[in-house]
């Protein structure tokens, strides 16, 4: 299983990636989660109260998506996202199953999971999964400061505690200064939808 998860760059630590999960009327979501790869283990931890959390828990399925757009983060993190996001791929049993269609890579696994009180916990078993291109991307922090930002953002939400919005606003200059359109545009939407 590692020399796999190396090859979709699910590396050692905590890998975000964009969660797809199907319910048990067949909807499908998209949320951010974080893979963690851990003692040749693929784990996640997903808390009580979201969707992907019911969603895991009714089929035991999820697919991990390696995206690099900041948008799609925000969205996914923050409100539903629209259905032309999602494609379906047929699983090992010939069933639909939602990825996003414009991820580098996708990969179905099956969540082996112990649904505490609070969170899920999973182990995840690699199905299928697909390369669809290696893009080369240089680390741009302010990506990485929209993704720290959406973080709080889905804190100040739950919280409603005035620190997360000023943490939120403390990436403000990092990303008007390193950002490109696309990351300004995500920034922006973080303060439509909190
Ligand atoms: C980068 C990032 C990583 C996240 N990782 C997790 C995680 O590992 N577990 C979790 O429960 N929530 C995590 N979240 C929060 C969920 O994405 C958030 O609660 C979301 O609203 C759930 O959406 P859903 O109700 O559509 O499932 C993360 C958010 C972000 C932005």
């Amino acid at each position: 299983m590692n020399k796999e998860l190396d090859r979709y760059g699910l590396w050692e630590g905590i890998n975000e990636v964009i969660v797809t999960t199907l319910s048990a009327l067949g909807k499908p979501n998209a949320a951010p989660i974080g893979m963690i790869r851990r003692d040749g283990k693929l784990m996640v931890r997903v808390y009580k109260g979201s969707q992907t959390y019911t969603n895991i828990g009714d089929t035991g399925l999820l697919a991990a998506n390696m995206v690099y757009d900041p948008v799609l983060f925000v969205r996914s993190a923050l409100s539903d996202v629209a259905e032309e996001v999602f494609a379906f791929i047929k699983t090992d049993t010939g069933e639909d199953f939602p990825v996003i269609t414009d991820c580098s890579a996708w990969m179905l696994l099956r969540a082996e999971h112990n649904n505490g009180s609070n969170v899920l916990v999973a182990e995840l078993h690699p199905i299928i999964g697909n390369i669809n291109h290696q893009t080369i991307r240089p680390i741009n922090r302010a990506f990485n400061a929209v993704i720290e930002a959406v973080v709080l953002a889905t804190r100040y939400k739950v919280f409603v505690n005035d620190k997360y919005l000023s943490q939120i606003k403390s990436y403000s200059s990092i990303i008007s200064k390193c950002g490109g359109s696309t990351e300004k545009e995500a920034y922006d939407l973080i303060f439509k939808l909190i």
